[in-house]
């Protein structure tokens, strides 16, 4: 049976004095699967991230997630339930990271989350050393090069396995055995249930991450969502969209 975890009614949103961002989007986003925003740049990818991140609201229609509306009020009255739930890589390593090293920044959601301090330090060590970037844990996160950054976003964003990850170009900056590796990661943890929301404008990395593409066009709406092997198929959507 469905189990629909996000859904996304008649969404409207613009920046402060700016064009619209996202035009009515309507879409569901099922427990378990693989799916990829793509789209040519502005066409609205983060923005629909961070709707479903609920850093931003939207000024018409309606998200919810897990069955309850997710508004202004609900997350400031209850705000942990669902950043338990959810996780953002941002698109920009440099809007994410604030810790003075390394190991603060992986350590700092398990600890706001209340998990013993014994069980985090032992959590970020397994994870360092899983992502290869045990050698940086003093480092402070800002003076790294960008691939490094975005590993160690990567890193403080799973090290609270969320049920739902949402990545906004998770392989940008990353090298090609970074880049494969991750895509491995994300597989695994795909097959032992996490939900995974990828933006790209990498097609090859979007072959591999996704069972459904929505594909977001310079109307700032969804052009179409389907079946990856139904998006790669049709060359004039993709042109239309500015992504061959
Ligand atoms: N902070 C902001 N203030 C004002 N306008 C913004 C802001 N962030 C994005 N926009 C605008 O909103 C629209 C959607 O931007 P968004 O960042 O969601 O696109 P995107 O598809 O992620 O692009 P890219 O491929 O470059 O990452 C664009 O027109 C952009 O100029
Ligand atoms: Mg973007």
């Amino acid at each position: 049976m469905k189990d629909v975890i996000f859904k996304l009614i008649g969404i409207y949103y613009s920046y402060a004095d700016s064009v619209p961002a996202l035009v009515d989007i309507n879409l569901e986003v099922e427990r378990g699967e693989k799916l990829v925003i793509v789209g040519a740049n502005g066409s609205g990818k983060s923005t629909l991230l961070k709707i479903m991140d609920a850093l931003i609201f939207p000024q018409r229609g309606e998200f919810t997630a897990f069955g309850k509306v997710v508004d202004e009020r609900e997350m400031r009255s209850n705000p942990y339930e669902f950043r338990k739930r959810v996780g953002l890589v941002f698109q920009d390593s440099d809007v994410q990271l604030f810790s003075p090293s390394v190991f603060d920044e992986v350590a700092f959601g398990p600890l706001q989350l209340s998990e013993e301090p014994e069980k985090v330090r032992d959590l970020v060590e397994s994870i360092l050393d899983d992502f290869g970037i045990g050698d940086l844990r003093d480092r402070p996160p800002h003076r790294l090069s960008g691939g490094e950054k975005k590993k160690v976003a990567l890193a403080s964003v799973m090290a609270l396995n969320p049920e739902v990850l949402l990545l906004d170009e998770p392989t940008n900056g990353l090298d090609p055995r970074s880049r494969k590796w991750l895509v491995r990661k994300l597989l695994e943890l795909n097959r032992k249930g996490t939900t995974v929301v990828t933006a790209t404008h990498d097609l090859e990395i979007a072959k591999q991450l996704a069972d459904r593409m929505v594909v977001m066009g310079e109307g700032h709406r969804i052009e179409r969502t389907g079946a990856s092997e139904e998006v790669f198929a049709d060359e004039k959507l993709l042109l239309e969209a500015n992504l061959i």
